[in-house]
């Protein structure tokens, strides 16, 4: 990269995720450490195409490595997608003396970097989704909190279900991918767990195994739907008309990207946002900032979006050991 930075800008973009805050806290607090100027953008993308931005101090982070959501607000930008759009962001930096970005966010807000960056400001992607569906990384900020507070409602959902002896069919986030499904549903318990990447077979994967259930002495059911296999909505009716019974349907929707982020989520936050400014600090850029085995890699930001991130199967073969009768024989449906 060309000439020592002096100031960058710090954004966050596309759905929120707790965690968010204090990736935020970190970028500014080791910017300063650098002697780095540090600009807050406040809606994403979307910021620096209208010059929404905001001088971060040291101090105006203070109080926010506990709080969900983001203090510097978050967008998906339809503009920001089309090349006026860019060039306006292009200008806002020059104006702003932007000589670098950091970007937390999911692979939306990677895409953006990317275009960004080709026009010749440098960025660094922290990656920060509840969905943990990024390929360059084994973990993004927000999933361990999101997936502890889908388990909370679940648990919750499991006492009336038991108290009335009654199937639920719970449908949690997660884009296009079963990673917060499936990790929910081994940490409830649940009876089955439905996800994108494997190909539906109603009678097996639902009728049968709450049959095997039922066979085994259990009078209540719980089924966990990704909301990228279907709707929670359908799949209770057709476990109305196949078994007879009357399930009781919840959406977990956004509840699940609130809260406060728990310790997993602050400390990998700190940890990735500290090692963004340090790869602007020593001259480099353009790439994501990932945890693999436990340490931080740097992946470059266009090799980063071809990387694809896979569920892992054992994790689904441990869920259907747990299901009564749980056999481990149908897994050839399974997209790798
Ligand atoms: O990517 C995070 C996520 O929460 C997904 O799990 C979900 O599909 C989507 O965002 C919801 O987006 P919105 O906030 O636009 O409803």
């Amino acid at each position: 990269m060309a000439a020592k930075m002096k100031r960058i800008g710090v954004l966050t973009s596309g759905g929120d995720a707790p965690g968010m805050n204090a990736a935020v806290r970190a970028v500014v607090r080791t910017a300063y450490a650098y002697g780095l100027e540090c600009v807050g953008i406040r809606r994403g993308w979307q910021g620096l195409i209208t010059s929404d931005f905001t001088m971060m101090t040291r101090e105006s982070v203070g109080h926010i490595l506990s709080r969900g959501g983001t203090m510097l607000y978050t967008a998906r930008s339809a503009e920001f997608m089309t090349e006026e759009g860019r060039m306006k962001a292009v200008a806002t930096c020059k104006m702003l003396g932007i000589d670098g970005i950091v970007a937390i966010g999911g692979d939306g807000t990677f895409r953006g970097a990317l275009e960004l960056s080709r026009l010749g400001v440098p960025v660094v992607g922290v990656p920060a989704t509840i969905d943990n569906d990024l390929g360059c990384t084994n973990y993004t900020i927000g999933f361990d909190t999101a997936c502890n507070t889908a388990i909370d409602c679940i648990d919750r959902l499991r006492d009336t279900m038991q108290s009335h002896e009654r199937c639920s069919v719970v449908e949690v986030m997660g884009r296009n991918a079963g990673f917060l499904a499936l990790y929910v549903g081994i940490a409830v318990g649940a009876t089955a767990v439905l996800v994108p990447e494997h190909e539906l077979d109603f009678q097996k994967d639902v009728v049968e195994v709450i049959q095997a259930s039922r066979l085994a002495g259990n009078t209540h059911f719980m089924i966990v739907v990704a909301e990228g296999a279907g709707s929670a909505v359908d799949i209770g009716k057709r476990i109305r008309e196949a078994i007879g019974i009357d399930p009781r349907v919840t959406v977990l929707g956004h509840i699940q990207r609130g809260g406060s982020p728990n310790a997993r989520d602050r400390e990998t936050a700190t940890r990735m946002g500290y090692y963004a400014v340090k790869a602007f600090a020593e001259g480099r850029g353009n790439c994501i900032i990932g945890t693999q085995e436990g340490g931080i890699v740097e992946i470059p930001i266009e090799e980063a979006l071809t990387m694809r991130r896979h569920l892992q199967m054992d994790r689904y073969r441990i869920m259907e050991a747990m299901q009564v009768g749980g056999t481990l024989n149908r897994l050839d449906s399974f997209e790798q």
